[in-house]
């Protein structure tokens, strides 16, 4: 088959263009499985050193199905969405038993493991194994939008769909994984989501967006939610030095990952009655509240949060799991081995810096 305009002017820009990334110094599909699980909604610089330390760490995927998932998700702590941490590593778990170690050359058996959705299938079976397979993320799906001048709702399945197709359309046979990539070099470089730099786009002859003037418009973008906020009282809880914490249940969000106990504040609560209440309902035991050591926002992706901590004086009560996977006396020095969420490292840096008299 002939070699579409839009792929051969992408190809020869990327020759030219294309970043020299770690995971393109290799074809190791193991490695590039990691890469592209990481660089879901993660940026490229953000990666990068994850990647070197989680490899250096875990070079194969039997080393990595040999690691226990409180060390993984240390690794992982900062990169967020830990959901892939543990995803990963229960997918090398799964080719180890299941594929002898080797990962599946192609799409839908990749499909198959824990954690390998549509779009990492596709990347790593275009990338380390050269299959003709699409690969739509985020980034190329704002190339694509505008390529094609697409003006439905991107979010829609239907949507959704059609730019699957159009990735299909237009991949060069035999040269996926370059093209592939290409588009992501290019989402983030040239066809950004504010103030595309057409001038420079290889693909600006092709576009239909840039034709029509669209470019800015194109895609079209969500209609703005409101992001619910939650307030909640933590508590640093104390008994001779050291400090009770908790393990997330696993299927949580951020499961798995350390925190303070505490919860949401209800309606008419005090924060020091919340935090009292939330502790006692998660572990079992009575605390008394004392004086607040950090007020932290936070912001994810379907929410926001304002956490405020208390210190707590542990007063009665065998700490017990309630609604946490585990609970555990440490003191100060040990927090930065476990691995927690954004938010409560700040809580624990203040801990560090304000040693209490
Ligand atoms: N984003 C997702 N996958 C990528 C890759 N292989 N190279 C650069 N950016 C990416």
């Amino acid at each position: 088959m002939p070699i579409s305009p839009i792929a051969d002017n992408l190809l020869r820009w990327y020759k030219q263009h294309r970043r020299d990334l770690p995971w393109r110094r290799t074809s190791d599909p193991y490695h590039i499985w990691v890469a592209e699980t990481m660089l879901q909604q993660t940026q490229v610089e953000t990666v990068i050193p994850y990647y070197e330390r989680f490899l250096a760490r875990w070079p194969t995927v039997e080393a990595l199905a040999g690691a226990k998932l409180d060390d993984v998700l240390k690794m992982w702590e900062g990169l967020g969405y830990y959901a892939r941490a543990r995803n990963l590593h229960r997918g090398a778990r799964g080719v180890v038993e299941e594929f002898g170690g080797q990962l599946p050359n192609e799409a839908t058996a990749l499909l198959q493991i824990s954690g390998i959705g549509r779009y990492t299938a596709g990347a790593v079976a275009s990338i380390a194994f050269g299959r003709d397979e699409p690969a739509v993320d985020g980034n190329i799906r704002r190339v694509l939008c505008r390529l094609f001048a697409v003006e439905e709702d991107p979010r829609t399945p239907a949507a959704q769909e059609r730019l699957w197709r159009l990735a299909a359309a237009v991949l060069p046979a035999g040269r996926a994984g370059d093209f592939n990539q290409a588009l992501m070099d290019l989402g983030p470089g040239i066809c950004v989501a504010r103030k595309p730099r057409c001038l420079l786009c290889p693909l600006q002859d092709d576009c239909q967006a840039f034709q029509r003037g669209l470019q800015e418009r194109l895609p079209l973008k969500a209609a703005r939610k409101v992001v619910p906020h939650h307030t909640i009282a933590v508590g640093v809880i104390w008994k001779r030095g050291r400090i009770l914490i908790a393990q997330r249940k696993a299927d949580d969000l951020l499961g798995g990952l350390w925190e303070f106990a505490g919860g949401k504040q209800e309606r008419g609560e005090t924060l020091e009655a919340c935090c009292r209440r939330e502790i006692r309902e998660e572990l079992g035991v009575t605390v008394r509240v004392r004086e607040r050591i950090a007020t932290v926002e936070h912001a994810y992706t379907h929410f926001r949060v304002t956490i405020h901590a208390f210190n707590c004086d542990y007063v009665r009560g065998t700490p017990k799991p309630l609604e946490a996977a585990r609970a555990r006396w440490v003191w100060p020095s040990e927090l930065g081995k476990f691995a927690w969420p954004a938010a409560n490292k700040r809580i624990i840096e203040k801990i560090m810096t304000a040693k209490r008299g």
